[in-house]
């Protein structure tokens, strides 16, 4: 009887002990292997007469888990292990982080990279094609040569849609040029605050027109793209994917309540508040996932208390149910993991909010292992990991991608005469007039002696701002092709008048005035929360230039060169005309087009410009923290 006892245990214990090992086998033979089973593949994918959502379903039928989730990731192309990692892996899409370029930093050396990544790509089962990301915010500035047009603020200075359109057309033809198929631009922010490093990043605070310049841009990058609701019926071949960005309130945060140690306001957190949400945030991205956009890159902002990127109700629910959104949705840079010890679960919460695709952008491998358990355990479905990859397919459909991966090269389109001239047009009309004592501008013929001083005056990286070259810009005279303001206005004026230029003000004889000085002052190049600054002011250097040149001209004309609009109030009465310029980016030509009347000031406030720090934050109606009255309103412009 004991026996008995003992032997039927023995042989429960076998039973169970073979079949845990079975278990154990599986994954870790399921693991290896990717699948059980590997799907047959249906070959309608690559048929190009067929409707792209028939092609899509017989691709996504023709993949293995693995494969499923590897179109999940996008990877920044240095994070990269192998090569043969883009195939092992399956990866959806690369990407070079603000400043991360090929050896080459020039169009055939970008090409030469993204081909190689995408010949790559193209050896797996199924071949599937790469997206290639990068942040041409204002111009595919990162690369040698190209065009770098003024950044969203100064376009949004302009409020001429027509113009936006066709820059980034240009843009995406430089960007096609150098392999690169999907742009993190339109931005969609609204800055109340411009204490925060990224307003010039924005076109307004002013959500009608944040709406009409994003949706201007997001189609002449995607020409010739369909609206959302054409999309269901037709095939399109859109040139460059573009990006509505960052989902949601962001440039809404509170000062000093970043999540990042090193940045005031930059990660802050949003108010969570559903009547902003509705009559404020959303609109914009309403109105550009209408005109057809593809990707939505979600904020590293806080929403309340939660992490926007794990915020199901807004990612699910408002924007792709409500709004009826048929892309797909990116996190932000290393957006779902950064301060998260559970890596596993922070990747799963992301995920069942509703991110389809993770810009993680360093650790790939832990990611598609993490997703697979995830998957396996049913703490992810199936239903959403096909969800995710249908609407990645999706966009590499609408670009063309499975029929010819990569366009082939043309070198002749970067930083070109046409696209220069556009540039130089966008920088003359963002100029803003916002003082003219005794008509000093227009600069009259009759001015013969002209002082040029000040620290943006002949200094094409300050003058380009951030994402240029570098993703903190370059503060410097280093920008192949580009005109500094200085060599403009030099060129304009010719030899017919006296031109004195020191970046200091300290002139021969400062005693002898000239007719007319000129001081180009402005902000160093910063990006992101590197550039929160409590009190964004001019720097010593340049207030003591234009002193100098007070001194030493009849009268003085102040130019700013910034990100945002800085605290003058102290010193602008003293100055006799003044020009907000932003950051014009290569074409400085564009500024003394406007000095000396060649094309006339047009350009207006895209928000309003404060007069001490106390009043920030600012309503988007213009009402200042402290209610006191503002130096110059949103609209202003002489
Ligand atoms: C920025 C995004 C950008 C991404 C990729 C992030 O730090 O917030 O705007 O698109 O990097 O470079």
């Amino acid at each position: 009887m004991i026996f008995a006892v003992h032997k039927s245990l023995f042989v429960a214990c076998l039973f169970f002990l073979a079949l845990f090992s079975v278990v154990i086998l599986l994954l870790v033979y399921g693991w290896q292997t990717d699948e059980f089973v590997i799907p047959e593949i249906d070959a309608r994918y690559l048929d190009t007469s067929l409707p792209t959502e028939v092609r899509i379903k017989s691709l996504l039928a023709s993949m293995t888990q693995k494969e499923k989730i590897g179109q999940m990731a996008l990877v920044e192309k240095n994070s990269l292990v192998s090569i043969t990692d883009i195939t092992s892996y399956g990866l959806g899409g690369l990407l070079s982080g603000s400043g991360s370029k090929p050896e080459l930093n020039t169009v055939e050396g970008w090409y030469t990279m993204v081909s190689e990544f995408q010949r790559e790509a193209a050896t797996a089962r199924l071949g599937i094609p790469l997206l290639y990301g990068s942040d041409a915010i204002h111009g595919h500035a990162h690369m040698e040569g190209a065009t770098v047009f003024p950044h969203a603020i100064g376009l949004g200075a302009t409020g001429d849609a027509e113009l936006v359109e066709k820059l980034a057309a240009a843009t995406a033809l430089e960007l096609k040029a150098a392999g690169v198929n999907w742009n993190f631009a339109p931005n969609l922010d609204q800055p109340s605050d411009i204490r925060w490093g990224r307003i010039y990043e924005a076109f307004s605070d002013d959500l009608l027109l944040v709406s009409e310049l994003g949706t201007a841009y997001l189609k002449g990058l995607q020409t010739p793209g369909l609206t959302n609701s054409e999309r269901t019926n037709k095939t399109e071949r859109l040139e460059v994917l573009g990006t509505l960005k960052h989902y949601l309130g962001l440039g809404d945060m509170k000062w000093n309540s970043s999540l990042n140690k090193n940045f005031r306001i930059d990660q802050g957190v949003t108010v969570a508040d559903e009547v902003a949400l509705r009559e404020r945030y959303l609109p914009p991205f309403e109105a550009t996932v209408e005109a057809g956009a593809l990707v939505v890159m979600v904020g590293l902002n806080t929403w309340g208390d939660e992490r926007l990127v794990k915020n199901t109700y807004l990612i699910t629910d408002v924007l792709k149910d409500e709004l009826g959104f048929t892309g797909f949705v990116v996190s932000d840079w290393y957006g779902v993991h950064e301060g998260r010890k559970n890596r596993f679960m922070a990747t799963i919460e992301a995920i069942n909010a509703g991110i389809d695709m993770v810009m993680l952008p360093y650790d790939y491998q832990n990611f598609v292992r993490h997703l697979m358990w995830a998957n396996r355990l049913g703490l992810v479905s199936d239903e959403r990991i096909d969800d995710a990859v249908r609407r990645i397919l999706r966009a590499k459909f609408a670009l063309g991608l499975f029929d010819e991966p990569q366009k082939p090269i043309n070198t002749e389109i970067v930083g070109s005469p046409a696209h220069r001239a556009l540039a130089r047009e966008a920088v003359a009309k963002s100029a803003v007039l916002l003082k003219n004592e005794a008509n000093v501008l227009p600069i009259q013929s009759v001015v013969k002696t002209i002082r040029v001083a000040g620290s943006a005056a002949d200094n094409v990286g300050k003058q380009s701002g951030a994402w240029t070259i570098e993703w903190q810009g370059i503060d410097g005279n280093w920008l192949p092709g580009a005109t500094s303001i200085l060599s403009g206005i030099k060129a304009r004026v010719g030899d017919d008048v006296l031109l004195e230029y020191d970046v200091q003000g300290n002139f021969k004889d400062p005693n002898a005035k000239a007719e007319l000085g000129i001081a180009v002052v402005g902000e160093k190049p910063y990006a992101e929360g590197w550039g929160d600054r409590e009190y964004p002011v001019l720097s010593n250097e340049d207030l003591v230039a234009i002193e100098r040149l007070q001194a030493s001209s009849e009268h003085v004309v102040v130019i700013i060169i910034s990100g945002r609009p800085l605290l003058i109030a102290n010193e602008v009465d003293s100055w006799d005309a003044l020009v907000a310029a932003w950051l014009p980016g290569s074409e400085g030509a564009g500024v003394s087009d406007v000095l000396f009347g060649d094309t006339p000031f047009s350009g207006r406030l895209p928000l309003p410009w404060p007069n001490h720090a106390e009043q920030l934050p600012i309503t988007a109606g213009g009402v200042t923290a402290d209610q006191t009255p503002l130096l110059y309103p949103r609209g202003f412009g002489l």
